[in-house]
């Protein structure tokens, strides 16, 4: 388990100083360039997933970089997945939610028959920063009357605190900083 996050760790990248000053942007992608990384961050959300959870009824993973994810885990699992995109993405009947991020605002947005109330649901993302994306996609699915057991993320930025903000929802993530 130790090997497998360091392993992962090493493909994880920090850029100084980007998209503004003052933010040490952490960059997810050469997690996807190795095949072996990325099963390996499968593998340890499966093994998270199968031995905390009885029950999921879906994935569902957050525009855009949930979705590097996301189906990866609901294939394995043999469950399905469903998209939360960026306001004005989606076709058919939708809802949405604003949120603030760390460095913009922005407006999530779920298709209405998406989930049905009762699905059990884990929520997906490659980081948690300030918990602005995670909060505003646990809220669509509350509308929607779906249930949130918790969020899976692989990077968890500590300082900004977004753990807190999402409580008591549950966040597992793989590496934090
Ligand atoms: C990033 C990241 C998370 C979110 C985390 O996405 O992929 O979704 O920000 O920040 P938060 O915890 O403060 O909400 P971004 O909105 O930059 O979009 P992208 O995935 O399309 O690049
Ligand atoms: N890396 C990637 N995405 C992000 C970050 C980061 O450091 N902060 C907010 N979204």
């Amino acid at each position: 388990m130790a090997e497998k996050l360091d392993f992962i760790s090493s493909s994880i990248r920090t850029f100084q100083d980007f998209p503004k000053k003052g933010v040490p942007f952490k960059d997810i992608f050469p997690i996807l360039k190795d095949p072996k990384a990325l099963a390996t961050v499968i593998d340890l959300f499966e093994e998270y997933v199968r031995s905390s959870y009885v029950q999921v009824d879906l994935i569902v993973g957050l525009d855009a970089r949930g979705f590097l994810f996301g189906p990866l885990l609901a294939q394995r699992l043999g469950i399905g997945f469903i998209p939360i995109r960026k306001k004005g993405k989606l076709p058919g009947p939708t809802l949405s939610v604003v949120y603030s991020l760390e460095y913009a605002t922005a407006e999530a947005e779920m298709q209405q028959d998406a989930v049905t109330a009762g699905q059990k649901v884990l929520v997906i993302d490659d980081l948690l920063a300030t918990g602005g994306t995670l909060w505003a996609a646990c809220e669509l699915l509350r509308q929607q009357k779906a249930e949130v057991l918790g969020c899976l993320v692989v990077v968890e930025l500590k300082d900004l605190g977004g753990s807190d903000k999402l409580k008591p929802t549950t966040v597992h993530s793989l590496i934090q900083y």
